[in-house]
């Protein structure tokens, strides 16, 4: 909880990880001389640490249910309790000050450095300059940029994923607990853009920050979000769930439309393949006794041996031949084509079987170890696993 006076928000904003609970309460906007509320009534608990992403398309409005958390917009009717406290009771300039805000146009200030840009809030609180300076050095390596090389510059000497993630570092600078992001990666090109989606998963893991994500892309909702809630014009809300649950149960045409008619292969890119349970193959190294492989093969769910290395990575998938005499000889039928990571997701992984025109294909640990074996038939096994055990938001997130 962070205490509603001044004199102990320096405190209370430096102790660590903290994340606050935020509830909206049948918060409504009506704009002045509009017919159509902005916000209707929006009711949702997005828990502390969890990724809470609001999507819909143009107009619909997600910046503005966004922007009555902080009171940059004052809410008509209804109400929003940060860690049980209505915001209509905090101080805007103090609340502001607490919450993270990052959007699309960055709004870096240009003419400050690149560390003056991410102080901008320590210093209005009065942070000794000691603690801001490591602060800064701590932000910057945090989101994966040099210390050394981006302290001193100007934002127009950075590309634009790099003020990006200055933008994210300039936001957690306080470490709020609370964190704002509307459409944060919108104006970047579809490679970086991924790149950024996934360093702020990576990131989200280790900060657990809450945080609302506003985007207009349902892809870019599925990836990041723990929960995800769909709104439509008016400001009503459609559905609010896990990226799962929303892709197996959408509910109603509108919500079914926006999330598309790939609904079952969008569930395949929530899965990453070490989510599932994999087959196992008969693995065999060149000159072992063939007795013991027939031994394996019979233990296993393929009867086709994969050769390995001696340092377990896959070589090949062996001929009967190899089998004709005493030992194991270096004999293939095919290439061990394609080669499966444990951290793809299971969308890329079918993509590669299809292109290869394989039925299945080994699966490597980071080293190139081989762990198992994925198959159309895991694939299918994977959709069926229920929507509450599939992992969401920074869950999903890769493990290195
Ligand atoms: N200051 C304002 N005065 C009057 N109407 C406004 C104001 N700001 C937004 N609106 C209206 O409120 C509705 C919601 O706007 P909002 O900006 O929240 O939508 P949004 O979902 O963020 O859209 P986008 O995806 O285009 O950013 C729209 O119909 C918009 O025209
Ligand atoms: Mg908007």
């Amino acid at each position: 909880m962070s205490p509603p006076n001044t004199d102990s928000e320096e405190g209370s904003v430096s102790g660590g990880n903290v994340a606050a609970t935020l509830e909206f309460r049948e918060a409504t906007k009506r704009y002045p001389g509009q017919d159509e509320p902005a916000v209707d009534h929006l009711s949702l608990e997005v828990p502390a640490g969890e990724i809470c992403v609001f999507v819909g398309p143009s107009g619909c409005g997600k910046t503005t249910a966004m922007r009555m958390v902080n009171r940059m917009i004052d809410i008509t009717e209804g109400d929003i309790l940060l860690d049980g406290t209505s915001v209509r009771e905090r101080r805007p300039a103090e609340l502001r000050r607490q919450i993270g805000y990052a959007i699309q146009q960055i709004g870096l200030f240009p003419h400050l450095t690149i560390a003056d840009n991410i102080a901008t809030v320590p210093k209005l609180l009065g942070w000794p300059k000691d603690r801001i300076d490591s602060r800064v050095d701590e932000l910057l390596e945090l989101v994966s940029l040099d210390p050394h090389e981006t302290r001193s510059r100007y934002p127009a000497q950075l590309s634009g994923g790099q003020r990006q993630r200055v933008g994210v570092a300039r936001a957690l600078a306080v470490d709020p607990p609370l964190m704002l992001m509307d459409e944060p990666f919108g104006a970047i090109d579809p490679i970086n853009r991924e790149r950024l989606q996934n360093e702020f998963l990576r990131l989200q893991q280790e900060i657990r920050k809450t945080v609302v994500f506003v985007t207009h892309d349902i892809d870019e909702a599925i990836k990041m979000g723990d929960k995800i809630a769909v709104l439509q014009k008016g400001g009503t809300l459609a559905q609010f769930a896990s990226p799962a649950e929303l892709l197996a149960y959408p509910k109603g045409k509108f919500v079914e439309d926006f999330v598309g008619a790939d609904r079952a292969l969008k569930r395949l890119a929530l899965q990453r393949v070490r989510d599932v349970d994999l087959w196992k193959a008969p693995l065999a190294r060149e000159g072992e006794p063939v007795q013991g492989l027939r031994a394996k093969i019979s233990d296993a769910d393929i009867d086709i041996p994969l050769l390995v290395d001696d340092a377990g990575r896959p070589q090949g998938w062996l001929s009967k031949r190899a089998m004709s005499g005493e030992r194991v000889t270096k004999d293939l039928r095919s290439p061990a084509h394609p080669v499966v990571e444990l951290d793809d997701i299971l969308r890329d992984a079918l993509s590669d079987l299809l292109e290869s025109e394989a039925q299945y294909g080994p699966v490597v640990d980071e080293h190139g170890r081989v762990q198992g074996v994925l198959s159309l038939e895991v694939l299918a096994h994977a959709l069926q696993i229920p929507p509450d055990q599939v992992p969401s938001g920074a869950d999903a997130a890769p493990a290195h």
